[in-house]
């Protein structure tokens, strides 16, 4: 973490920026290793502070240790808190995260003797790139849904509701060792899975229903991100050549991935392949994007990203077919762009699961 707070020095250096103010519970943890729910973390050359209030405090010393100095100040952290750190360490321009402060919060701050630099994407591309223990914590994320995903396929069943398989997730999600979900676990079954974010329902599993299901585990603050769709009863031959199609769509973006590719050329490459089979402009949204601390950050593999991926990159690669009021399917991994390529962190299956 002290590595964290150097990369975010020297990134605020080259725009001769003086400190950070970190505000947002994603970047505090990244930072400075503090997951309670109140605290600032200011970020200067000259030294490094969270401002928490007493029912943090020894939490805050346990998991800032060597990282950054624990001072305790009232629950309301003011502005005067905050500016009296930044005098102590002289500085005067001062980056903070406009995409993360209220209206209010930031009326606060703008009340400070200070030069106020919006510099949300700053701080935050320095997550960007993962280091090797941020990789180990999302692959054991990973693994954490993998095993749900198996032991769920065991109670999949004709009449079951979306609901029902919903509970069962999130109960293994929790028995396999996950802190948390990553997010809501969406479960769309027959046109359902036409909704690329279905909120579980009271729908029950029919026979011919492609069921899509997509969840995650949050371990130790690292989330993972999977989609698998699945069969109920006998498909047929359109069923199964939509499924072939979109397993092509993400097989051939998984075996592409590799430093230098831009993630526009990956999502374009997975349009073609989804074109290809009979599907174009089937997906509808991006076909990947960055996971980490949040289920959803950079770097994207969508039109928007002309940059080219490099290693430590984490992404996801999830093409989609949508067809209103028949049915949906998508098939998401996740992984890390290495020296070489991708490895790819989810381990289930892409064959056709036909229960
Ligand atoms: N779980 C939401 C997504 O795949 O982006
Ligand atoms: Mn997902
Ligand atoms: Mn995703």
């Amino acid at each position: 973490m002290k590595k964290r707070c150097d990369k975010l020095i020297a990134k605020l250096r080259e725009k001769n920026i003086d400190a950070a103010i970190i505000t947002s519970p994603v970047n505090r943890r990244y930072f400075s290793g503090f997951t309670g729910s109140n605290g600032v973390v200011i970020v200067t050359e000259n030294g490094r502070v969270l401002l928490t209030d007493f029912r943090y405090t020894i939490q805050a010393n346990q998991q800032c240790a060597g990282v950054c100095e624990v001072r305790q100040v009232n629950r309301g952290i003011g502005s005067g808190d905050v500016e009296e750190v930044l005098k102590e360490f002289d500085a005067k321009r001062v980056a903070y995260e406009d995409a993360a402060l209220t209206v209010a919060e930031f009326n606060m701050f703008k009340s400070m003797p200070f030069e106020l630099l919006p510099e949300s994407k700053l701080i935050s591309d320095c997550r960007i790139v993962k280091d090797a223990a941020e990789i180990a914590e999302l692959q054991k994320a990973q693994n954490v849904a993998d095993a749900a995903f198996a032991e769920v396929l065991k109670h999949v069943k004709v009449g079951m509701t979306e609901i029902e398989l919903r509970n069962e997730f999130d109960y293994l999600i929790r028995k396999f060792g996950g802190d948390d979900n990553s997010f809501d676990t969406i479960v769309g079954s027959g046109p359902n899975g036409a909704l690329c974010h279905a909120y579980p329902g009271p729908r029950k599993i029919q026979n011919g229903d492609f069921v899509v299901m997509d969840f995650g585990a949050r371990v130790n603050g690292y989330c993972s991100d999977m989609t698998r769709t699945v069969f109920v009863g006998q498909p047929d031959a359109r069923m199964r050549a939509a499924y072939e199609t979109l397993r092509e769509a993400n097989e051939r973006v998984e075996a592409a991935i590799k430093p230098g590719v831009t993630g526009a050329q990956m999502h374009q490459m997975a349009e073609d392949a989804l074109a290809a089979g009979g599907f174009a402009g089937k997906m509808g949204h991006g076909l990947g994007h960055g996971v980490g601390i949040d289920i959803h950050e950079e770097p994207v593999l969508s039109p928007r990203n002309k940059e080219p991926l490099v290693p430590g990159n984490v992404v996801t690669v999830e093409p989609g077919i949508y067809l209103e009021g028949d049915f949906g399917m998508r098939l998401e991994d996740f992984g890390v762009v290495t020296e070489t390529g991708f490895q790819v962190f989810t381990q289930s299956t892409h064959d056709m699961v036909i229960i």
